[in-house]
């Protein structure tokens, strides 16, 4: 049984106010299980305030993004001690957004990964092709090259710690879920590139999938042999459609 998990992805949005009232309400309506993981990656400004308001609850939270060392002359940027001291338990790393809008490497990102790894935060690796790649089928090359960033810089131990997101690009925001088959044909693909490196390890690893994921659509998603979970973005704002999502994964 592969552990199931549902993440949050803020990105740049929400405000005190909307943290005050979003956690009671989404608590009420989450319905506790204890096989599915629930994770909010908030803005790193609110992170504290956000782990002390979830603290006695099962939700947990990570960040969106770290830089991969522990200290040092990096203006503006945070580091894993720092995101492990507020309570942050998850990285999502190398997100489509932080590799466009950033120009983030598969060289950087992988080495954000193992550093997240070195200081026990556990990275939400972000993989997805373009609309451009997926209309040339270039879709399972672009995702094997960013997979093997980290399949050739991890070690078999560190891989095992890992969580993958697939978050096709051309669904992300923009209401055009990938169908279940779409997606499934990816995380199979996912699985099985894993599987190369450590057979084991390849069917134990939670795949996520990421893109429009609504509740009408979730449960169709999350019912597919090789999708684990979903990293949400627009719908992870709503509180009670957010609570839905995640207890669509039971
Ligand atoms: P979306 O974003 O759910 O708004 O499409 C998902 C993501 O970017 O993680």
């Amino acid at each position: 049984m592969r552990t199931k998990v549902v993440a949050a992805n803020w990105k740049m949005n929400g405000n005190l106010e909307l943290i005050d009232s979003f956690i009671p309400q989404f608590l009420s309506n989450l319905k506790s299980k204890d096989d599915t993981k629930v994770i909010f990656c908030v803005p790193s400004v609110y992170l504290s305030y956000f782990g002390e308001k979830i603290k006695n609850s099962t939700v947990l939270l990570g960040a969106q993004n770290m830089y991969h060392k522990d200290s040092g002359a990096y203006t503006g940027e945070i580091s894993p001690l720092m995101l492990k001291e507020v309570g942050c338990k998850y990285v999502i790393l190398g997100h489509s957004e932080r590799r466009e809008i950033f120009k983030e490497t598969d060289d950087l990102i992988a080495k954000k990964v193992k550093q997240s790894l070195n200081s026990d935060i556990t990275p939400i690796f972000c993989v997805g092709e373009s609309k451009d790649h997926r209309e040339n089928n270039q879709t399972i090359s672009v995702i094997s090259k960013q997979l093997s960033a980290i399949i050739d810089t991890l070690t078999v131990s560190e891989l095992a710690k890992i969580i993958i997101a697939y978050e096709p690009i051309w669904a992300i925001g923009t209401g055009l879920t990938a169908t279940s088959d779409q997606a499934e044909e990816v995380h199979a693909h996912i699985r099985q590139e894993i599987s190369k490196k450590d057979y084991n390890i390849g069917q134990q690893l939670s795949i996520m999938y990421g893109g429009s994921v609504k509740s009408a659509n979730a449960r169709d998603l999350f019912s597919m042999e090789n999708i684990d979970g979903g990293l949400v973005g627009g719908a992870s704002l709503d509180p009670i459609e957010f609570s839905k999502i995640c207890n669509s994964a039971n």
